[in-house]
């Protein structure tokens, strides 16, 4: 097993270093990333710049095995700082590799540095972007892959291939000018993405699209999609011309398996469907349209792709598939309930997903985060409890482990339940309870959808509700088989509540994926604290660790000061 593990690591390596199996049958695998901004890449006809990895955009997988260690060795070609985050995966004990500004230094230009993460008991469809100075919206996404070990069965027959799917909204703006636009206005940049992506591609036909996105596929054999929502604004309708697919995964998790004619997948949502080409020898459209978004024009906003039959005599033809009403709430809340968990199947062990459950938790910790807009010094702001966060260039996990926070932010000053508080910034850092269950009911006060991710955990879904949340609406929770995932929606007006168990120590980040409301606010930090000092517990930092803001020139690596605890 260690051999073979061995094997595949010197395959799938670059480098001829010496591999640490740490893990019966783990491997490392290396990865060397050059981002760039790359015109030969685009999307479009347009001129706008567009970040790439290798020269690709998307970027290129990253496809590993449960357990595996991943080194991505990033290399800064952009003209500005940067950063990826890796949606999904759990950095377990290890939030210095979550890359994120509260976690991590950015990698500045010209610089390099390495990421190490473990895909610890993680399976499942995630996807990596670029977390830092709005440049999500200028592409540098890619998917990830986290397959099954082999000796434990995945519940479908495998398929005959799988496909990654990265559907996104794009701009036809620069992401640079976007941002200036909205940096320090009395109002939100107002413009609304102008198409949609299908793996970086435009649509087929779409008035500046180069080419477009195309699967092959052979009569009578199933395929597995991957479908993430990649995008910054926009809930998305997949769907595929006269064909069905069953819903298996959702970001992590092994699903009841529903059939499902259209799948909603919202702004920072994995997806696994299982598609049979089971129609005549021809070539069908894949659609991908916007949902619950007022735009004049809806209809001129679609990501569309092919599935080609590899036999097939016939061009796409006819109507694009409809799909449901986009403003339709009981067709996506009806969806959204009917995703539930298979308690029965293993997911990366082998014990039944359904054994660790929400079904009798004690609740340790309650928060119920309403967001808005508001204003803060004549700007415009995401608010959540009327505290829109403010990033500072010192990253909270150095403050934490160097000083306990002190000087940089104020733990627990985060109203978590309340929005009696005047509209201002806040370093907003709540303490979460360790190994405690976490309820946080997600309100939108805005007339748009919104998405809300955690990173660290999987949560566990139990109800979505419209107007107003109360105590009494637990009695209505589904404790029995919540989907687990790690983003969800929140409709209009509505209420979405998640269970968390909060095992892993760390400094993780709580976010709208919507990329405006992030960038102007919309976020906060839950610390989770670990008071035994046995070093087995949370990872101490890298040995490349970067240092900025109060600790040093920013991103120039330099000798770690001591940790607070022995001052
Ligand atoms: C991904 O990894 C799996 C397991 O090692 C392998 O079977 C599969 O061929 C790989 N797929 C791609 C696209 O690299
Ligand atoms: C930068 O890349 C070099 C290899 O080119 C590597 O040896 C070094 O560790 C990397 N730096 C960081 C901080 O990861
Ligand atoms: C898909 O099929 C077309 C023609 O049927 C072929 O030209 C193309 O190379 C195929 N693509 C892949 C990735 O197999
Ligand atoms: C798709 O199904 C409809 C009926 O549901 C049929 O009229 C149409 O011809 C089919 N399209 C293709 C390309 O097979
Ligand atoms: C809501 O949608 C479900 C399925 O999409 C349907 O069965 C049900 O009748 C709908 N209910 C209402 C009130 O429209
Ligand atoms: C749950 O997974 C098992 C495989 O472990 C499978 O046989 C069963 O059909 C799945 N249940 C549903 C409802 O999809
Ligand atoms: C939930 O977990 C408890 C305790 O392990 C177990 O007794 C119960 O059967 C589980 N529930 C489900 C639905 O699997
Ligand atoms: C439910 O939890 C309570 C308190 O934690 C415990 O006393 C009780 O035994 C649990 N019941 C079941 C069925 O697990
Ligand atoms: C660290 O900060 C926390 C919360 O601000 C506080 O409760 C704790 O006493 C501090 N620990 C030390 C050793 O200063
Ligand atoms: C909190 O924000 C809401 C919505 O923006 C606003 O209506 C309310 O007045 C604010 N509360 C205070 C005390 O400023």
């Amino acid at each position: 097993m260690a051999f073979l593990g061995q094997l595949r690591g010197w395959i799938l390596g670059a480098a001829l270093v010496a591999i640490l199996c740490t893990t019966a049958g783990a491997i490392d695998i290396f990865l060397e990333w050059h981002v760039a901004f790359d015109t030969t890449a685009k999307p479009l006809t347009l001129d706008q710049p567009v970040i790439t990895i290798n020269g690709k955009f998307p970027g290129p997988l990253i496809n590993v095995t449960t357990n595996d260690f991943v080194h991505v060795n990033v290399y800064n070609d952009l003209d500005e700082p940067l950063l990826f985050t890796w949606n999904g995966i759990q950095q377990r004990l290890n939030s210095w590799q979550d890359g994120v500004s509260g976690t991590n230094c950015p990698i500045l230009p010209g610089t390099n540095w390495t990421y190490v993460f473990q895909t610890k008991d993680q399976i499942g469809t995630f996807f990596y972007f670029p977390s830092i100075n709005f440049q999500k919206a200028a592409g540098g996404h890619g998917a990830i892959r986290i397959n099954n070990r082999v000796v434990i069965s995945v519940p479908f027959p495998k398929p005959e291939a799988e496909y990654d799917l990265l559907i996104a909204d794009w701009y036809y703006d620069s992401y640079k000018l976007i941002r200036s636009v909205i940096g320090d206005s009395e109002v939100l940049y107002h413009g609304v993405p102008d198409t949609i992506l299908m793996n970086g591609k435009g649509p087929y036909g779409g008035p500046f699209s180069i080419s477009y996105e195309s699967f092959n596929v052979t009569k009578g054999k199933t395929y597995r999609f991957r479908i993430s929502n990649v995008g910054t604004t926009f809930s998305l309708n997949f769907r595929i011309q006269n064909h069905s697919m069953v819903i298996v995964e959702t970001e992590g998790s092994y699903t009841n398996q529903i059939t499902v004619d259209s799948l909603d997948v919202h702004v920072g949502q994995s997806y696994s469907v299982l598609v049979t080409a089971d129609q005549d020898e021809a070539d069908y459209y894949m659609v991908a349209t916007p949902k619950m978004f007022r735009v004049n024009d809806l209809s001129s906003l679609a990501g569309i792709g092919v599935l080609h039959y590899s036999n097939s005599v016939s061009q796409v033809s006819g109507p694009l598939p409809a799909g449901p009403d986009p403003f339709d709430w009981n067709f996506t809340v009806t969806q959204a309930r009917s995703i539930r968990w298979n308690l029965t199947t293993g997911a990366a062990r082998p014990n039944p997903q359904g054994t660790f459950n929400v079904s009798n938790v004690t609740l340790a910790q309650a928060f119920v985060l309403q967001n808005s807009i508001g204003e803060i010094e004549g700007s415009a702001r995401y608010v959540v409890n009327n505290v829109s966060y403010y990033t500072l260039n010192t990253p909270l996990k150095l403050a934490d482990y160097f000083r306990n926070g002190s000087g940089v932010y104020q733990l627990g000053a985060f109203p978590t339940r309340s929005v009696d508080e005047d509209t201002a910034y806040g370093i907003s850092v709540v303490p979460g309870i360790h190994k405690g269950w976490l309820e946080i009911v997600f309100k939108n006060n805005l007339d748009v959808m919104d998405s809300w991710h955690l990173d660290g955990f999987s949560f566990y879904v139990v109800a979505f509700g419209l107007g107003d949340w109360d105590e009494g609406a637990r009695a209505g929770y589904n404790l029995y088989d919540p989907v687990v995932r790690s983003t969800t929606q929140v409709y209009p007006g509505g209420w979405t509540v998640v269970y968390a168990f909060l095992d892993n120590p760390g400094m993780w980040n709580l976010r709208s994926q919507h990329l405006q409301n992030w960038y102007l606010g919309e976020e906060l930090y839950i610390r989770v604290h670990d008071p035994d000092p046995n070093p087995a517990k949370e990872q101490p930092p890298p040995d490349n660790l970067l240092l900025c803001g109060i600790f040093g020139e920013s991103g120039a690596p330099a000798p770690a000061p001591a940790p607070w605890s022995w001052w």
